[in-house]
């Protein structure tokens, strides 16, 4: 019986040398199969003398379960290894590290947009929204703005293509609104006094583009509407809003400036935040010119649905992109809406 001992050994070596799927099948014949090793020493048995034929049928019967054994090992190695040849042949190595994930940013624009309204939502302010294709209506004539003021000229103005079906003329023409004003009085009409309102948004003008003019940028409206309001309250508001925007207090200082629909008007300026002798920001000046703004004007309150006589308030147009551009330290305004991944990227 010691050639079934040799037998196991060298059944189990030719296995675990088999190199591929078919060699293994061939070998499970060979030891397995109806006329295999395993079968004809049970088919032997009754041949032998009964003395031996306890030890041999268990024997063929180790024979049979190493066998298996070895299949099945060697089996899953191949499995496993022809796994490995095809992920090589992919490039695919589970050792190397993930690539890495692209993750976006915002935009500068929306940082800024997203402090601003924190910050004027903790006093007490609403952050609205308005239609960018906005009527003539709101865009000039209920702010005090007269059909032949220059604000409105073809020059500035994106004026809509009427349809048959839409608007065509007068204040029912349509326009890219030019400034985020129109919703000083659309909020108005909606809201019930007294209220503080911002709206942030995009706005239109047909210029010449340049470094420092764009078609499309970006404005933050400010609107204030409650009984007794000064220019005081106005000069603490924008006080509030720089510091929030440079984190210290600047210096401001208002001079007059005309917009048809507030009165007084002012352009209110601060302190250069950059330098404290001149810089190229504020052109030498140490003033930097921030904020257009003024006292609601009696005409607009009144085309708001409101009695000047009670209501009072006041307003601001925060240039945003401008803002955002001496934040950053941005040169031309061009890169804001370019979409140029190497501007985005490094915000
Ligand atoms: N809407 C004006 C513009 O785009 C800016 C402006 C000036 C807004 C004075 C205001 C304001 O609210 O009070 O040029």
């Amino acid at each position: 019986m010691n050639d079934r001992a040799t037998t196991i050994e060298s059944a189990r070596a030719r296995i675990a040398a088999a190199l591929d799927v078919e060699s293994l099948q061939a070998l499970e014949r060979e030891f397995l199969g109806k006329d295999g090793a395993v079968a004809r020493a049970l088919a032997a048995l009754p041949t032998l003398p009964p003395a031996e034929r306890k030890d041999a049928g268990q024997a063929a019967n180790r024979l049979k379960q190493e066998v298996l054994a070895a299949l099945e090992a060697r089996r899953s190695v191949l499995a496993e290894s022809s796994l490995e040849a095809e992920r090589r042949a992919e490039g695919f190595d589970a050792t190397l590290p993930a690539p890495p994930v692209e993750r976006g940013g915002l935009h500068p624009i929306v940082q800024v947009t997203r402090e601003l309204e924190d910050l004027f939502v903790s006093m007490g302010y609403q952050v609205l929204d308005g239609p960018e294709v906005e009527l003539d209506l709101y865009n000039f004539e209920k702010l005090n703005i007269p059909p032949d003021h220059p604000a409105r000229d073809t020059q500035d103005t994106f004026y809509v293509a009427a349809s048959d079906s839409g608007p065509g003329t007068g204040s029912a023409k349509l326009v890219l609104r030019t400034h985020t004003s129109p919703v000083q009085v659309r909020a108005m009409e909606r809201l019930t006094p007294p209220f503080r309102a911002i709206v942030p948004g995009k706005v239109f003008r047909q210029e010449e583009v340049d470094a420092s003019h764009e078609h499309t940028f970006h404005q933050m409206e400010g609107l204030v509407i409650d009984k007794g309001i000064s220019v005081g309250h106005l000069v603490h508001a924008m006080r509030t809003l720089l510091r929030g925007i440079f984190g210290r207090e600047l210096d401001v200082r208002l001079r007059p400036g005309y917009f048809p629909f507030v009165e007084p008007g002012f352009e209110l300026d601060a302190r250069c935040p950059f330098c404290e002798s001149g810089c190229s920001v504020c052109k030498g000046t140490t003033w930097v010119e921030l904020l257009p703004c003024g006292l609601v004007h009696p005409n607009v309150l009144r085309q708001g649905g409101l009695d000047p006589e009670i209501w009072g308030g006041f307003a601001f147009g925060l240039g945003l992109s401008r803002l955002v551009m001496l934040r950053f330290g941005i040169d031309d305004v061009r890169h804001l809406l370019s979409g140029d991944l190497r501007f985005l990227e490094q915000f």
